[in-house]
């Protein structure tokens, strides 16, 4: 039978303000699906992009990408979950800014005993991305101890747990942030060298890091403002992986900008990674052991109520969030 429950809606793309906390009827799982009570749901600024229209969605829509909580019901032909599991996701589509939800159940998995909720809600998406993107995307060769990696925004949700993860693989990180406190953060969680991109040119600093040499990847969440200087961070035959846009897409460009070092350049997504229901549980019992090795602490630094979603995106827009935030419903 559904229940009537409160999620956070957009009835048209836009700023902050068209986020609108309201009641809306969840119904059962139906097959290859899950119902989840949730605990705490995950930010994420991917769920700017949806909330800005820069990624289209059918209105009105839910927005959110990650959760954690307590399974409720589980569809037919869903075999791993059952009802009173706790459980965390990173899935499409958006939906997770509310009290329950139903939702693919290929995504979904079993939480660990010993991680909490808001820790499980928080370390999803932004996990299993560092899963992908430190173990699966890299360079010819791939990437061994002692190696040169740039990670913009390195103190962001993502950044932080790539800062740890970089360290537990023997890799010197590089890591760039918007403000000397971002980049204390950053050094604490790992990073071997960090730069001040508002205040220091960071092509140039990685040239001096790096003996002239360059690096051998270069992981770009931040897009327009920093794609041409990565390009020219990366020694020969280096990749570019650019999975984010937080100042805007990358606009078209030429091929010959790799031409003249051999480069390769990806724009790789978590989704693509998580095709299927084994992917998934692969890369999260990745991220578990890494979890429970110490190896990796997921940073929960800022909890809002979910009503307040819109103050959440303001904070995390205005680039005043370090780490990951969770909103509790
Ligand atoms: N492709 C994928 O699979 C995938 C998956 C997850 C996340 N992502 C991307 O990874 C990035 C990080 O995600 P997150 O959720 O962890 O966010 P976040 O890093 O916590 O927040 C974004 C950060 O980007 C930096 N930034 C640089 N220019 C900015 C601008 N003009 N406006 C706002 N922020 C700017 C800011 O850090 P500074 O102040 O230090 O510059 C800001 O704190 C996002 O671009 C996201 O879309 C991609």
């Amino acid at each position: 039978m559904p229940t009537i429950e409160r999620a956070i809606r957009i009835h048209t793309p836009g700023g902050p303000e068209v986020l609108r906390l309201e009641e809306v009827p969840v119904g059962m799982p139906g097959p290859g699906e899950v119902r989840i009570r949730h605990h705490a749901c995950g930010l994420n600024f991917i769920d700017v992009y949806y909330r800005s229209g820069l990624y289209p969605l059918d209105m009105p829509a839910g927005i959110g990408m990650e959760g954690a909580g307590i399974v409720e019901a589980v569809g037919e032909g869903v075999a791993h979950l059952q009802p009173g599991d706790r459980a965390a996701y990173a899935c499409q589509p958006p939906g997770a800014y509310s009290t329950a939800r139903v939702l693919p159940a290929k995504n979904v998995v079993r939480l660990p005993d010993e991680i909490d909720y808001d820790t499980g809600a928080a370390m999803m998406l932004k996990g299993l991305t560092v899963q992908y993107l430190l173990r699966q995307t890299q360079p010819r060769g791939g990437l061994l101890p002692g190696d040169f990696v740039l990670f913009h925004a390195a103190a962001g949700g993502v950044g932080l747990i790539a800062c740890q993860w970089a360290r537990a693989m023997g890799l010197k990180l590089i890591g760039t942030a918007g403000s000397p406190e971002k980049c204390a953060l950053a050094l604490l969680n790992g990073a071997a060298h960090v730069i001040d991109y508002r205040r220091e040119d960071f092509v140039a600093r990685v040239a001096d890091i790096t003996g002239g040499q360059g690096v051998k990847v270069v992981y770009d969440s931040v897009g327009n403002d920093t794609f041409a200087g990565s390009l020219q961070c990366l020694r020969p035959f280096g990749l570019l992986a650019v999975f984010g846009s937080s100042s805007g897409p990358v606009p078209p460009f030429s091929l010959q900008m790799l031409a003249a070092k051999s480069l390769y350049v990806s724009r790789p997504t978590l989704f693509t990674h998580l095709a299927s229901r084994e992917a998934t549980q692969e890369m999260a019992d990745d991220l578990f052991g890494m979890v429970a090795r110490g190896a990796v602490t997921i940073p929960v630094e800022r909890r809002y109520p979910l009503a307040d979603a819109a103050r959440a995106h303001q904070d995390l827009e205005a680039r005043l969030t370090t780490g990951c935030s969770v909103l509790i419903p």
